[in-house]
């Protein structure tokens, strides 16, 4: 069966490109049925158009606040129907109101080891704080910023000499594909949230999964 996606992006959009791409080249069993974005500038918008995916771009400053935008936006992705939500790299703080309907429905892929540096600037906090690896996490998105349960993590070297962009252009081909096999265990029925936690092929997740040379670790 098809998981019908919907993807949030408020900028560049590569995770988008990783996740069209295994999508057309028979890799993923999805259909991205939505890419919505905050920004009209999104290059991740011109990127869905030019596949022949609905895009949707909603302008926060046209909203009295927070919770009425996020309303609108969430009435509008639920109107595509999708299976699953997919946060890459989207740069706005969510209600819990309208989240909580899509729990165990949302991913999000964050820039560090988490439960290490939630919010910006991961790379630079990681070189900063003299760390010796970094890495990217796929979590399920609770009302906590950067801070629901993580399903699988890749973990990459700092060498001597990175800069916060070389360590980010490095990790990005790891996040590509660990957003993609998160989404594929999601399509196979893998992943389940009970509560606070996870369950992976029925039997609940100690630890986050380790995904290693393009594959999960069997001991994970
Ligand atoms: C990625 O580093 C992702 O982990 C983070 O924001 C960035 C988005 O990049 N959440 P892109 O728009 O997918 O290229």
């Amino acid at each position: 069966m098809t998981l019908r996606i919907a993807v949030l992006a408020s900028g560049r959009g590569s995770n988008l490109e990783a996740l069209i791409d295994a999508m057309r080249t028979g890799h993923l069993p999805i259909e991205i049925v939505l890419v919505a974005s905050d920004r009209a500038d999104a290059i991740a918008l011109r990127i869905a158009e030019a596949e022949g995916i609905a895009t949707l771009a909603l302008d926060p400053r046209g909203y009295a606040d927070r919770a009425s935008f996020d309303t609108d936006l969430f009435a509008r992705i639920a109107a595509a129907a999708p299976d699953l939500l997919v946060l890459a790299g989207f740069m706005r703080i969510l209600d819990p109101a309208v989240l909580a309907p899509w729990a165990g429905r949302a991913i999000n892929i964050h820039p560090s080891l988490l439960p290490k540096y939630r919010g910006l600037r991961t790379h630079e906090r990681a070189i900063a704080a003299g760390d010796a690896t970094h890495g990217a996490s796929v979590h399920f998105v609770t009302a906590e910023l950067d801070g629901g349960p993580v399903v699988a993590q890749v973990k990459i070297p700092i060498e001597s000499g990175d800069t916060s962009a070389t360590l980010a252009t490095r990790l990005l081909p790891h996040e590509h594909r660990l957003l993609v096999a998160c989404v594929g265990l999601m399509a196979a029925k893998r992943l389940a949230l009970e509560g606070d936690a996870i369950v992976f092929d029925g039997r609940p997740l100690a630890a986050p999964l380790k995904f290693r040379d393009g594959r999960f670790d069997a001991d994970a």
